[in-house]
């Protein structure tokens, strides 16, 4: 346990014990185990297959506030990368393991879910009073249904969800692991937006965290109408507030979080050594992107980085990789997004990347 470490202790050592102490604290979603005998069956019937399996991880992750959760910080991210991607390695012959925050996009759903129109605006009624889609959409959703079918009954794509960010980090760690017989033609794309601090469950409230003290007086009196002794103080004992509030206490949430460990170490040295792993770095100030890019491709020396700015990210976004100068893939401004051109070009690609053989995508 992280009691353990001294200054002595090596690096390596440091990352394992930073990983047996996250995974022995948080506990794995309840679905784990069956997600990975779904994990399991999928890479073994590919693999047995030689096909080429890639895991992509899409949407973002919560925290949760409170262990039965009312409350949870949450962030942007719809899930589109990743969704949008996923049916671009369908395309391009990969089985893809697609591991999503439940209830973001999903590949070819998405092209109906999430949009401003209503799915059912998509729909009218038939002469016969059946429900048909509507005639200037008929052809394109007939096109969707049948590459959705084409993957559901060539058993092409496994959709597996989690929500927090303890969730996503237990079943990433899984998944990887069972990856690895894969070696180089197992893909790992992380283009899930995962969040950099959490409450640690023994800095978690058990319930709804209250906004009035109010609680405090009704525990007090069913304590001296004899309720369990110790009950009303063991309310008390959560604390996530600072010491000294200029508002009364009862009126503030003040959120004391912990940074997540970076786990992509581990990921690139343990959970998955020889698979080929793309990570994603967001930023939202330009001037420190690439940078940050070329810090976590040097930091965790896996194969590619691809950076992308909050604002900018669906037209522009610029590959990293190890002994290659920077690329940039721009989209002419309502030609498309850069999900139509990143898988095709990581697809491209199954050993570290030129960049003479990426698409120029300038305007
Ligand atoms: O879903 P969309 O709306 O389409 O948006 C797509 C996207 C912007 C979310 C996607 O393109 C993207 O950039 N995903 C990565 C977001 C992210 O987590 O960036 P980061 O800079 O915070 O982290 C960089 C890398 O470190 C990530 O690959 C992440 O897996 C990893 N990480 C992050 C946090 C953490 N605690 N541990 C990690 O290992």
């Amino acid at each position: 346990m992280l009691s353990s470490i001294t200054p002595e202790t090596p690096p390596g050592n440091l990352a394992a014990l930073a990983e047996d102490h996250y995974f022995g604290a948080n506990p794995p979603p309840k679905d784990l185990e069956k997600h990975v005998a779904q994990a399991r069956a999928f890479i073994d019937y590919h693999s047995a297959a030689g096909r080429r399996l890639v895991l992509v991880t899409s949407g973002g992750t919560t925290v949760p506030l409170e262990k039965q959760t009312v409350r949870f910080i949450d962030n942007f991210s719809a899930g589109t990368r990743g969704a949008t991607s996923a049916e671009y390695f369908l395309e391009a012959g990969y089985a893809v393991l697609f591991l999503h925050r439940q209830f973001s996009l999903l590949p070819f759903s998405r092209h109906y879910s999430h949009a401003t129109d209503c799915f059912l605006d998509f729909l009218r009624e038939g002469p016969d009073g059946s429900v048909v889609a509507r005639d200037e959409d008929a052809a394109k959703m007939l096109h969707v249904l049948r590459k959705y079918r084409d993957a559901r009954d060539r058993n092409m794509l496994l959709v597996l969800p989690f929500v927090s960010i303890s969730d996503y980090l237990h079943e990433l760690r899984s998944i990887a692991r069972l990856m690895r017989p894969l070696g180089p033609r197992g893909l790992l794309y992380l283009a899930a937006a995962v969040s950099d601090f959490f409450v640690p469950p023994d800095r978690m409230s058990e319930h709804k965290i209250q906004s009035t003290n109010a609680v405090d007086a009704v525990k007090k009196v069913g304590a001296a109408a004899g309720a369990r002794p110790g009950a009303a103080e063991e309310e008390e004992t959560f604390d996530n507030f600072d010491s000294s509030p200029s508002i009364p206490r009862s009126k503030r949430l003040v959120i004391d979080l912990d940074p997540v460990p970076k786990f992509l170490k581990n990921l690139v040295e343990g959970w998955s050594p020889q698979g080929m792993i793309v990570s994603f770095k967001l930023e939202t100030d330009p001037t420190i992107l690439v940078h940050k890019a070329r810090y976590s491709l040097d930091r965790y020396q896996h194969h590619l980085v691809i950076g992308n700015l909050l604002s900018t990210r669906k037209w522009e976004v610029v590959f990293v990789s190890p002994g290659n100068p920077d690329h940039w893939i721009r989209v002419p401004f309502r030609k498309g997004s850069t999900e139509d051109s990143i898988p095709d070009t990581v697809a491209a690609n199954d050993e570290p990347l030129d960049p003479k053989s990426l698409p120029d995508g300038e305007p």
